[in-house]
């Protein structure tokens, strides 16, 4: 057995809602056998977890990994790197690129620029336009992740307006259709009485005022009914107000057609971080209310919100350096996403069960992920050992992202992401990359 096969000893496995103890076994890239003990066998490399938590890894459904034609910005190396060393074990990426990602070949094309070079598991979604309905209808499971539309203009040119198209999207979609939702009319009116009070350089506490909650009610609520009205299965992205809040259901994600996500970053800055972080935290929904927060925490422990992901959005801080209307919205965050995460674990709010739920295994669940999101024997050892007792200070000097930047810069995290594993290779350890490029095309199966 020796020379492929790894055995973690002392670990506390969490997964399925239990903390229990144990070893693990990794053998040709899957776990091979989970008990109270295991005996190393001759030769077998011994990784000792000495009591620290081993997790399923982290499946962030939402990435802007921008490639092609942004890779000034970020590309699919780059931030996978910056995602094994966040514990994220699995991608699913977007389709606002250039040229954007609305025919089926183009996706095709990612999945092959991935392969021997994303150092985690890659899936990609269909970008949705006002005109690419044959692309959309004809799409199937083995080709994309799902289908995302941007029922609201933010980077890229992709917003879908069209009051048939979207009819027809949601009537005919096969996949499962993933919104961006923000009403666009409103937030073009919000500009314009900002421009007429500030000129060009509105204050960056602006944003959410001008990407308000009105939007994104509006945006949200046509979503829902469309889907509601076309039984589509409909999955809508980084909610950030606690109006929105009301157009969801508590319960088991495998009861639901309609899920939730929250990100990161909405969970963790807030109205009162502009003056200090300025274009840093300008994105798209944008940073809401310390309370809007605070209800979208109490969403995802209800089971409202079902997925956590990061939207994680590269621009160079250069671009982000510019006047309002000027910078781009998005912030890096794969790097540091699940850090974040354990602060409110550490301070009692989100139980460590819970957060791997809602990253590991619901995103497994929902996009029909074969053999990943779960401590599972026969299923692929995407792993990450948690250090909930070593901090981690973020700087913009030990960002991995290609545009060398963090909005956390100087937040010195409770926790450390002391290993991270893709199919059963190490690919992060230590505070350093191992060099294992380990990523595999992920097997979806998101049908309608
Ligand atoms: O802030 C955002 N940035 N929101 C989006 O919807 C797109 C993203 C990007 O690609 O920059």
């Amino acid at each position: 057995m020796a020379e492929d096969s790894l055995l973690i000893t002392n670990a506390r496995f969490v997964n399925e809602g239990h903390i229990t103890e144990g070893n693990l076994r990794v053998r040709n890239g899957r776990i091979d056998a989970m008990a109270p003990s295991l005996a190393a066998a001759t030769g077998e490399t011994v990784l000792d977890a000495a009591g620290r938590y081993l997790v399923p890894g982290f499946i962030d459904d939402q990435v802007h990994f921008r490639e092609p034609g942004l890779t000034q910005k970020g590309d699919m190396a780059t931030e996978s790197a910056a995602a094994v060393a966040g514990g994220i074990t699995s991608f699913m990426e977007m389709p606002n690129v250039k040229p954007p990602t609305t025919h089926r070949a183009a996706v095709a094309d990612k999945y092959e620029r991935a392969a021997g070079r994303a150092r985690a598991n890659f899936a990609f979604y269909l970008g949705a336009t006002n005109d690419n309905l044959d692309e959309l209808r004809a799409v199937t499971p083995a080709e994309a992740c799902g289908i995302k539309v941007f029922m609201g203009a933010s980077t890229g040119n992709m917003l879908v307006d069209n009051p048939q198209v979207l009819e027809q999207l949601f009537a005919d979609a096969p996949l499962l259709i993933a919104a961006h939702c923000e009403h666009t009319p409103t937030i073009l009116a919000n500009e314009a009485t900002a421009r007429e009070r500030y000129g060009e350089d509105v204050p960056m506490s602006e944003h959410p005022l001008i990407r308000s909650e009105q939007a994104c009610f509006k945006s949200s609520a046509m979503a829902v009914d469309l889907a509601r009205r076309h039984d589509a299965r409909l999955h809508v992205l980084h909610l950030t107000t606690a109006r929105e809040m009301e157009l969801f259901r508590s319960g088991p994600l495998a009861a639901k057609r309609i899920t939730a996500e929250v990100c990161v970053h909405h969970l963790y800055f807030s109205a009162d971080d502009y003056e200090r972080l300025g274009a840093r935290i300008k994105c798209n929904p944008a940073v809401k209310t310390a309370a809007d927060r605070q209800s979208l925490l109490a969403a995802l422990r209800d089971d409202r919100i079902d997925v956590v992901a990061t939207d994680h959005a590269p621009h160079l801080a250069e671009e982000k350096a510019r006047s309002y209307f000027q910078a781009p919205a998005g912030l890096p965050l794969v790097q540091h996403a699940l850090l974040s995460l354990l602060e409110y674990h550490h301070d009692g709010v989100l139980p460590l069960e819970l957060i791997v739920r809602k990253a590991s295994h619901a995103p497994a669940e929902l996009f029909g992920i074969t053999d990943r999101g779960f401590l599972r024997e026969g299923y692929w050892a995407d792993l990450v050992l948690l250090d909930l007792d070593r901090p981690t200070l973020a700087t913009d000097a030990t960002a991995l992202y290609k545009c060398g930047w963090t909005p956390f810069d100087g937040v010195n995290f409770r926790s450390t992401i002391a290993a991270t594993l893709v199919n059963g290779q190490l690919a992060w350890q230590d505070g350093q990359l191992t060099g294992a490029i380990a990523g595999q095309r992920l097997d979806c199966n998101a049908a309608r």
